[in-house]
């Protein structure tokens, strides 16, 4: 046994690696569209895929995935670092983040939020849950329909936690 002495668990999170981090687009039945960077987010099925993301309440993109039936996922490349900073620190309510950014919206093939084009991987989500999980509340939508740029690279994804954007590491194994 190592030796451990307790700590706060909020703390203890800390100490997971990172997380990836993902763009979600957002339009609503009153026009609406936003953009905001999401950390938390996970599958939660394989098949058939579902994904979810934890929203606080506190932000504009609540109220919005509240009203809307969809949302989609866009994997950004570490060059997309500063776009995904201004989309993580900026609100809505002031900005239009799709033009502040240069965002081409493209228009989804099966959902009515739309995609960033700019992103190498874009995942169209039906909304199919909500789990108000404590500080946030999770959606958790079905990935309808995706795009994926031909050499699209997960070594070139962004993560995220305490602070500090990552790309991934060594492999250290295979199984
Ligand atoms: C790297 C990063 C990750 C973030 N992850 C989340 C998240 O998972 N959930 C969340 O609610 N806010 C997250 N935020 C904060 C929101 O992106 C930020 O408050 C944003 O300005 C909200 O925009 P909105 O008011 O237009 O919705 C993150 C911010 C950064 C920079």
């Amino acid at each position: 046994m190592r030796e451990k002495s307790e700590v706060n668990p909020i703390w203890a999170c800390r100490a997971f690696p990172a997380f990836p981090v993902v763009l979600a687009a957002v339009s609503d039945d009153r026009g609406g569209r936003n953009v905001i960077t999401v950390a938390l987010v996970h599958m939660f099925s394989f098949n058939p895929p579902v994904l979810g993301i934890g929203i606080s309440p506190a932000r504009h993109s609540y109220g919005m995935l509240e009203r809307a039936d969809d949302f989609s996922l866009n994997i950004p490349g570490k060059e997309l670092v500063e776009e995904v900073l201004y989309c993580g620190s900026r609100s809505g309510r002031e900005v239009d983040k799709f033009e502040e950014c240069g965002f081409e919206t493209v228009p989804s093939k099966k959902i009515r939020s739309p995609v960033i084009g700019e992103c190498m991987v874009n995942l169209e989500c039906v909304k199919r849950a909500r789990i108000d999980a404590g500080d946030h509340v999770w959606y958790l939508g079905e990935v309808v329909h995706a795009e994926m740029e031909k050499d699209a690279d997960r070594e070139k994804s962004l993560m995220y936690w305490s602070g500090e954007f990552r790309v991934l590491g060594d492999v250290i194994r295979r199984r």
